[in-house]
């Protein structure tokens, strides 16, 4: 999909390594040991992705054999923020990238009276607005807590440009939702499945990524 992908919407290279880790998770007779550690590799691409996306400034060392290496070092601070509960289960990821770094959670629930995403909880770092945000939340299916959770940043004054919303697999449906909203957002996924079944399921899916990595 790369060469046509929409505006905004970087997909990890569809290797057969990552095909071969998706194979795994999305098998429904996968355990669940197998698929918190084949997920949590696919989380390690998309985290080191989301990392490629951040700005550098030129940096030059001197190397052990005499010579100097003209590289780069990356500009300004990053934090995670997670959609709990699935989201969670990216955070490990994160941490084994980019040491010591700051994390916020936002709970968003359906209100069952109005069928709509409700906020109920939100910890954020309190210096957000200066830092690079990575939104971590495995599956986009509609893109209704997604879009919430952005508000919530957006509302704390982190620029659009300094999001990036990292997710396992995405659907054309949420990424537009998702993008008429916020179309200066890059979204970073491994996987655009076909859509959205009558549950709001993906579609090929995985099924509840939160109850296959915590629960069953
Ligand atoms: N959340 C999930 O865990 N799975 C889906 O298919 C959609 C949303």
């Amino acid at each position: 999909m790369s060469a046509e992908s929409p505006k905004n919407v970087i997909l990890l290279p569809q290797t057969n390594q990552l095909l071969s880790l998706y194979t795994i998770i999305r098998n429904k007779e996968t355990q669940r040991s197998d698929f918190v550690f084949y997920s949590d590799r696919i989380i390690r691409l998309l985290v080191e992705e989301g990392l490629n996306q951040l700005p550098v400034e030129p940096k030059t060392v001197s190397t052990p054999t005499g010579e100097v290496f003209e590289g780069v070092k990356f500009l300004g601070k990053i934090c995670g923020v997670s959609i709990i509960r699935a989201g969670e289960s990216m955070e490990q990821g994160l941490r084994d990238c980019c040491r010591s770094v700051r994390l916020g959670k936002i709970l968003i629930q359906r209100d069952e009276e109005t069928a709509l995403p409700k906020l109920y909880y939100e910890k954020l770092p309190e210096d957000i607005a200066s830092r690079y945000v990575f939104l971590l939340d495995p599956m986009l299916a509609t893109g209704g807590s997604a879009i919430m959770a952005t508000e919530v940043l957006l509302s704390r004054g982190v620029k659009p440009e300094r999001i990036f919303f990292l997710n396992l697999i995405s659907n054309p449906e949420g990424i537009s939702n998702y993008h008429k909203k916020f179309p200066d957002i890059k979204i970073v996924t491994g996987a655009v499945d076909r859509g959205l079944n009558e549950s709001k399921h993906i579609v090929t899916g995985l099924g509840d990524f939160g109850d296959r990595y915590y629960c069953i």
